[in-house]
């Protein structure tokens, strides 16, 4: 997360700070070193299956946990793994989310690959699957054999997608026919959008307060405490979880202002703060877009990752800023009403909504850290 220097103004109380932290300027100003070479490199090795890997990596996923593993020592073949150390047990229980990421994963891998002369045949769960959570079993057999086919147009966004979660601008209205555009990128789920203003708001109020009880569920907040990586030190040694980097989260970390201890307990400033930073964003939505499936299954939540990951590569397309919001469709009992209310309006007939998005135009972002490819490739 990145604030904005008045917005962090108001979280640490005041300018003295950041005055003071002029004298410890380049600790705090330092840029990343190798957390974000991973988007230098997207493309960059002599395997064919490794090209398209190291974009695949790229591809957003929840809480940015980058559950993946790989193997690759059949020649041709690269078999994807669940990393099972990499589960949000809290929020995600049946490892719903984390799947849709896997499938985000093997859309953007088969994109790399079309644009490399290779296609993919993606055998799914070949060893079988587990409604109640994912295990040692594979997610995929992807095997790559060369073609002659077209690539797909909407890799060529690939390197700028980002999902972002700064404040929209609510001037500015994203004009229909480019939602409608952005929603005809998917191909395997049903796609909702909306630019009503009175739906736009109830929505507005729905996914605050979905993000509320997250936050206010201690064992759910825990989970994403635990996985703050604050200031430029620690995201450069696990480039993954929620990042709060920049001079601003630098000189608060110097001072002792934002801990993890701090953040998490209800009481303190920070937490009451940090709440406020991450509900207003949310409260800027201009328009709403989400997927449904038919069902839960695992392949379902795999073609609700394949469009989740075109859907964003043609927002970005568009230039149109993209939040999925996912703490409305999570499975635990305090989430149980909100659930509901989302179920019974977006897929009414039954069904699975999956992926929950705000739009709008926000501020330009960098990307985000990744851990590099070679370390998501197993042992053999
Ligand atoms: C299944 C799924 C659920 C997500 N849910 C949320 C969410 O609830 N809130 C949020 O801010 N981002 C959410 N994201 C976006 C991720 O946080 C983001 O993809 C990740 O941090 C990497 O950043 P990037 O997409 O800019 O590369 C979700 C992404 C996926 C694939």
């Amino acid at each position: 997360m990145r604030l904005s220097r008045r917005k962090t103004l108001a979280l640490i109380g005041g300018g003295t700070i950041l005055a003071a932290a002029g004298g410890v300027g380049w600790e705090i100003t330092r840029p990343l070193q190798t957390a974000l070479l991973p988007w230098e490199k997207a493309g960059q090795y002599d395997d064919p299956r490794m090209r398209a890997l190291s974009w695949a990596i790229l591809a957003p996923n929840s809480h940015n946990m980058q559950p993946w593993k790989v193997d690759l020592a059949t020649p041709d073949q690269a078999v994807l793994y669940p990393d099972l150390a990499r589960m949000l047990p809290e929020t995600d229980p049946f490892n719903r989310q984390i799947t849709v990421s896997l499938g985000c994963f093997l859309e953007l891998m088969r994109m790399a690959a079309l644009q490399d002369g290779y296609a993919v045949a993606v055998d799914l769960f070949p060893q079988g699957e587990d409604p109640e959570g994912l295990d040692e079993r594979p997610a995929a057999i992807c095997r790559f054999r060369p073609t002659t086919a077209a690539p797909d147009p909407l890799f060529a966004h690939a390197a700028i997608r980002r999902s972002n979660k700064e404040p929209y601008d609510m001037s500015r209205p994203v004009p229909s026919a480019v939602l409608a555009r952005i929603a005809a990128a998917a191909q395997r789920t049903e796609v909702g959008f909306t630019d009503d203003p009175a739906e736009v708001a109830e929505l507005r109020a729905l996914t605050v307060r979905a993000m509320e009880i997250e936050i206010d569920t201690p064992r759910t907040f825990r989970e994403s405490v635990e996985l703050f990586r604050i200031g430029r030190r620690e995201v450069e040694a696990n480039p993954d979880g929620l990042e709060f980097r920049g001079p601003t989260f630098e000189a608060m970390r110097l001072f002792g202002l934002f801990t993890r201890q701090a953040a998490s307990d209800p009481e303190s400033t920070a937490f009451q703060q940090g709440r406020t930073a991450t509900t207003a964003p949310i409260d800027t939505a201009v328009a709403h877009i989400w997927t449904v499936t038919p069902d839960n299954a695992r392949a379902s939540q795999i073609a609700a990752g394949r469009d989740w990951l075109r859907l964003n590569l043609a927002a970005a397309g568009e230039g149109v800023g993209f939040h999925p919001l996912s703490q409305a469709l999570q499975e635990y009992p305090e989430m149980a009403a909100i659930h509901d209310a989302v179920h019974a309006r977006f897929a009414p007939d039954g069904g699975t909504v999956q992926m929950l998005c705000r739009l709008g135009y926000g501020p330009k972002i960098g990307p985000t850290p990744r851990w590099p490819v070679e370390a998501k490739i197993r042992e053999a």
